[in-house]
C-alpha cells in the first residue's frame, strides 16, 4: 500500500488549563486563539441523530465531540440550532434563546458547550440578525396590530405603489427569487402593507434604524457569551442595514450582481457601528470571544472593513471559496486576500465548503467557470484528487481555515436527490440562484453498510436520503486507512499543529521558474521552515524537493533530490 503519510503524529488530549471558556480563561491563555484555528462547521440536522427521528440533534453533536478533537480541530461553529418554523433550515428565528425542540433543549445546549470546553474544543455559534422568522413574537404582533403599531417600526413595513397599493415599495428582488416583499391583510381583511424580507417571506428583515432591534441583539449576545459560547458566526452581517428611502436598483439582473456590486441593501458603511458596539461587548468577556461576518461583499478589501481593528475578528473569504481549480487565479486570489488582511492586522481565513455550496469535490469534479451551485456529479475520481489537495493548499496557508462537516471524508455532493425530498426554499421559489444547497446538506455516514451509516440509530431514516455509495465513505471505513481521506485531514491537522511555521502568519513566499500550472510557497520562520507544493495540471511534473516530505495528497516520491508530482496533488515539506 503507498503510504502517503509521513510524520504525522496524532494530536494530543489538550492541557487541563488551555481549555477555553470563561471558566478556563486564565492569564496564561495564548492570545489570538482565533488567529490561526480549523473552525469545524457542524450543520446540526445532519452531523448526528441521537433520538432516530432522522433529524440531527444537540445530544448527538454531543456525543460526537471526542471525534472532533481527535480530528484535531479548534473550534465548532454550529449552524442555527434555535425554535424555527424551519423555512430556511434554521435561518428563520422565532426565539434567539430556545432551541427548537427539535434539536434538543437549553440543557443540551449547556451539556455541548461544557463538554466541548472540556475537550478542548471551542463553540461558535451562528447568530441570525437580518431577519426573524415571521413566527417571531414582534413579527406576528406587528401584524395583528396593523399600520401605525410600533411593532412594525421593527421591520420594514411600507405601503404599495399604483393606485391601491399593489405594486412592491420598490424593485429589490430576494435572494431566493422572486420580489423581495410581500404584501400583508389588515387584521380587518382588506389587502395592507408590504415587508422586505431579502430571502423567503417567512424571514422579515429587521430595521436596524430602530432602538429597540440593536437592544435586543445586544442582549441575545450577552445571553449567549453567559451561557459560554466562545463566538458568533454572523449571518448575513453586511445586509442589517439599508440605504437611505430605500431606493429602487433598476436593471432585471440583480441576482448576477450580487457580491459584485454595491446594492443598496449589502454592505452599506452603516452596518459597521453596529459591530464596533458588539466589539465591545464581546471584549467584556474573557477567553476571547470572537465575531465572524458572513459578508458578501465585492472585494476582498471591502470584506477587511469587517474585522478592523474595533470590529469583528474573521470574515469569510468567498473570493477563495470561488476561485476555480487554476494555479494562476489561486495564487492572485491567495494574495490579494493576504495583502488584504495586512492593514487592517487581521487574519486571512480560508474556506472551500459551507452548507450554502456545491461540495468542493464536485465543484472540482466539473468544469472551471460554473460557479458554486452545480447539479451535475462530473467526474468524481477527479473531484476527490483535486479536493483533497485543494484542502492541503488551503490548511497549508497563513491564518484560519473552515471546515464543512463531510469534506474530511471526501464527500461529493448529492446531485440526484428527488424533488419530493427537497427543502431549500429557494428550490420552490423559482430561478433563485441556490435552490439545490440540499445537496451538500446530505446527513453525514459515520458507520455500517446501510443507511443511516450510523447518522441515527438502526433502521432509522435520515431528513434527507443518504446514497448507497456512502458506506465506503463512513468514518469507520476511513478510519486507519492511511490512503483515506479522513486520515489525511487527521494527519494535516496534527502537522499543522506541531509545525512552527504553519498556521497563524501574514504572507507566503511563492518560489518562481517551476513549470506553468505548478504552485509552490515557503513559509519561513527562526523556528523552522515549510513549503507547499502543488501540480494544478492534467500532467505529472518533475521539479526539485524543497525538503523532506511531511505530508501529501496522492504518492509523490523523491528520487536524486527530485520529485515527481502526480497531476492533482499537494505536497507539505519540512525544509
Ligand atoms: C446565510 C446562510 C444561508 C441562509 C441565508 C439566510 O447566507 O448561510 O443558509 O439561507 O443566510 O439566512
Amino acid at each position: 500500500m503507498t503510504q502517503y503519510l509521513t510524520d504525522a503524529s496524532r494530536p494530543v488530549a489538550p492541557a487541563a488549563d488551555t481549555a477555553p471558556g470563561a471558566a478556563a480563561a486564565s492569564a496564561a491563555e495564548p492570545r489570538g486563539w482565533w488567529r490561526d484555528a480549523v473552525i469545524y462547521q457542524v450543520y446540526p440536522r445532519s452531523f448526528a441523530d441521537s433520538d432516530g427521528d432522522g433529524m440531527g440533534d444537540l445530544p448527538g453533536i454531543r456525543s460526537r465531540l471526542p471525534y472532533l478533537r481527535a480530528l484535531g480541530v479548534d473550534a465548532v461553529w454550529l449552524s442555527p440550532f434555535y425554535a424555527s418554523p424551519q423555512a430556511d433550515a434554521g435561518y428563520d428565528v422565532a426565539d434567539y434563546r430556545a432551541i427548537d425542540p427539535m434539536f434538543g433543549d437549553l440543557h443540551d445546549a449547556d451539556a455541548l458547550i461544557r463538554d466541548a470546553h472540556g475537550l478542548g474544543l471551542r463553540v461558535i455559534v451562528d447568530l441570525v440578525p437580518n431577519h426573524s422568522s415571521d413566527q417571531h413574537e414582534w413579527f406576528k404582533r406587528a401584524l395583528r396590530e396593523g399600520p401605525g403599531s410600533p411593532l412594525r417600526e421593527r421591520y420594514h413595513f411600507r405601503p404599495g405603489k399604483g393606485e391601491d397599493g399593489e405594486l412592491p415599495p420598490n424593485d429589490w428582488e430576494s435572494i431566493f427569487g422572486g420580489p423581495a416583499w410581500t404584501r400583508t391583510n389588515n387584521p380587518d381583511g382588506t389587502p395592507g402593507e408590504w415587508y422586505l424580507h431579502l430571502f423567503a417571506p417567512q424571514q422579515p428583515d429587521f430595521n436596524w434604524e430602530n432602538r429597540a432591534v440593536a437592544d435586543e441583539f445586544r442582549s441575545i449576545l450577552r445571553f449567549w457569551l453567559d451561557m459560554g459560547v466562545d463566538g458568533f458566526r454572523i449571518d448575513v452581517a453586511h445586509g442589517m442595514v439599508k440605504a437611505a428611502g430605500l431606493p429602487d436598483i433598476g436593471g432585471h439582473d440583480q441576482l448576477k450582481l450580487l457580491g459584485h456590486d454595491v446594492m443598496p441593501f449589502f454592505d452599506q458603511d452603516g452596518v459597521h457601528a453596529i459591530y464596533r458596539e458588539w466589539r465591545k461587548i464581546l471584549d467584556e468577556y474573557p477567553g476571547e470571544r470572537i465575531g465572524v461576518a458572513e459578508a458578501w461583499t465585492p472585494t476582498v478589501a471591502r470584506t477587511a472593513n469587517y474585522v478592523r481593528p474595533d470590529e469583528l475578528h474573521q470574515a469569510f473569504n468567498f473570493q477563495y471559496l470561488g476561485t476555480d481549480w487554476d494555479a494562476a487565479a489561486l495564487r492572485e486570489v491567495i494574495d490579494v486576500s493576504l495583502d488584504a488582511m495586512r492593514p487592517v492586522g487581521a487574519p486571512a481565513t480560508w474556506v472551500l465548503s459551507n452548507h450554502d455550496v456545491t461540495r468542493h469535490a464536485t465543484r472540482f469534479a466539473n468544469d472551471p467557470g460554473l460557479g458554486t451551485q452545480l447539479r451535475t456529479p462530473g467526474d468524481r475520481a477527479l473531484g476527490l484528487r483535486r479536493a483533497r489537495a485543494a484542502s492541503l493548499l488551503m490548511l497549508a496557508l497563513p491564518g484560519s481555515a473552515y471546515v464543512y462537516q463531510g469534506e474530511e471524508l471526501g464527500l461529493p455532493d448529492v446531485t440526484d436527490l428527488p424533488d419530493e425530498a427537497r427543502q431549500d426554499p429557494a428550490f420552490f421559489r423559482g430561478a433563485g440562484q441556490d435552490g439545490f444547497r440540499d445537496g451538500c446538506r446530505v446527513p453525514i455516514p459515520w458507520s455500517g453498510t446501510e443507511a443511516p451509516y450510523g447518522f441515527g440509530p438502526e433502521g432509522g431514516a435520515s431528513w434527507l436520503p443518504q446514497p448507497a455509495e456512502w458506506a465506503e465513505l463512513s468514518v469507520e471505513a476511513q478510519t486507519g486507512d492511511p490512503n483515506s481521506t479522513l486520515e489525511m485531514y487527521r494527519s494535516a491537522l496534527a502537522v499543522r499543529r506541531e509545525h512552527p511555521a504553519l498556521g497563524a502568519g501574514t504572507a507566503v513566499t511563492w518560489v518562481d521558474g517551476l513549470p506553468e500550472g505548478v504552485l509552490a510557497f515557503r513559509r519561513d520562520t527562526a523556528e523552522g521552515s515549510f513549503a507547499c507544493t502543488v501540480n494544478l495540471t492534467a500532467e505529472a511534473v518533475r521539479i526539485p524537493a524543497p525538503g523532506r516530505v511531511l505530508l501529501s495528497s496522492a504518492p509523490a516520491e523523491v528520487v536524486d533530490g527530485a520529485v515527481e508530482l502526480p497531476s492533482d496533488c499537494t505536497v507539505w515539506w519540512a525544509v
